[in-house]
């Protein structure tokens, strides 16, 4: 079956973009990519034109979920099966598609109101490597895409089918826990390719879609120099270092300047091909990720 692969891009939207650019590269070590400026900038993490998106707007949150399949065939394929379930489903013109530097690209909404575009093709920039701002070993891509997402939806379990039904998640765990930051926490996790969630699902009255996005890094001391970085600039940790006692994510979580938590860590799970069991946790965390006051 035709189905996601990866998670391409993410775009936000924010009231400060200058400030948003500035945290990425002073503290994710983002590239920031050539044209950013006024109203809005590209970051990049790897050797793709960018995988970051912000753009000038008041609603200081996700505004679309870039996901991408293999092929054209793939992309066409799941746009029928979309269609067919009755969703709206619109093919990117060539200007959406050079903008985004894809090959060919389409428009849909997710049960929980989130704007989704899928593309296939993306343009690869080996010529221009990926140059971070200050000493670092690089981040998990390729095969395993941008990160993940933590997406907050009201409608939890109809948002899951729809991306496993559609577009060809699976479910690798769950996580109900009665201490969330002192609140219940209901958590689906769901992966299209070895990383264990490209995609988590779950309801937190945060007043915005994007709970969190994950960036991975290959050096375990690139996490602590992140966390050096962090203190330095000032920027809020909203969660201590600890470890995901799903994904095994050692990590800890930074806010953005539009309010999205950034979750910036090492050494996650990659799933066995042959691994189908579905599991269900009552903590989010084997230790650590304590929620700071900001
Ligand atoms: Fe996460």
């Amino acid at each position: 079956m035709a189905q996601v692969k990866r998670l391409a891009y993410i775009q936000i939207e924010t009231e400060d973009v200058e400030a948003w650019t500035a945290f990425a590269r002073e503290v994710l070590a983002c590239e920031v990519a050539a044209g950013s400026g006024g109203r809005e900038a590209w970051l990049r993490v790897d050797d793709r034109p960018w995988r970051i998106h912000l753009s000038t707007g008041p609603r200081n949150d996700i505004v679309a979920l870039g996901l991408e399949a293999d092929c054209i065939e793939d992309v066409e394929a799941i746009h029928a099966r979309l269609a067919a379930a009755g969703h709206a489903v619109r093919t990117g013109g060539t200007e959406e598609c050079a903008a985004r530097c894809v090959q060919a690209l389409r428009h849909f909404v997710d049960p929980a109101g989130l704007a989704v575009e899928l593309s296939c093709g993306s343009l690869m920039r080996p010529q221009t490597p990926f140059h971070a701002p200050v000493a670092h070993g690089g981040f998990v891509t390729e095969q395993q895409g941008l990160g993940h997402v933590m997406l907050v939806a009201e409608n939890v379990t109809e948002t899951q089918r729809f991306y496993c039904d559609l577009l060809g998640f699976t479910v690798s765990d769950y996580v109900s826990t009665q201490d969330y930051g002192g609140r219940q926490g209901n958590f689906v996790f769901m992966r299209c390719n070895s990383r264990h969630h490209s995609v988590a699902i779950g309801y937190l009255p945060i007043g915005r879609r994007l709970g969190h996005l994950m960036l991975q890094v290959h050096e375990f001391d690139d996490v602590g120099r992140a966390l050096d970085r962090v203190r330095r600039y000032g920027a809020p940790q909203t969660r201590a270092l600890g470890r995901h006692i799903n994904d095994h994510m050692f990590s800890f979580y930074v806010q953005s300047p539009s309010g999205a938590q950034i979750e910036y860590g090492w050494g996650g799970l990659e799933v066995e091909e042959d691994d189908n069991e579905v599991r269900t946790y009552d903590v989010t965390s084997a230790w650590g990720h304590q929620h700071l006051k900001v």
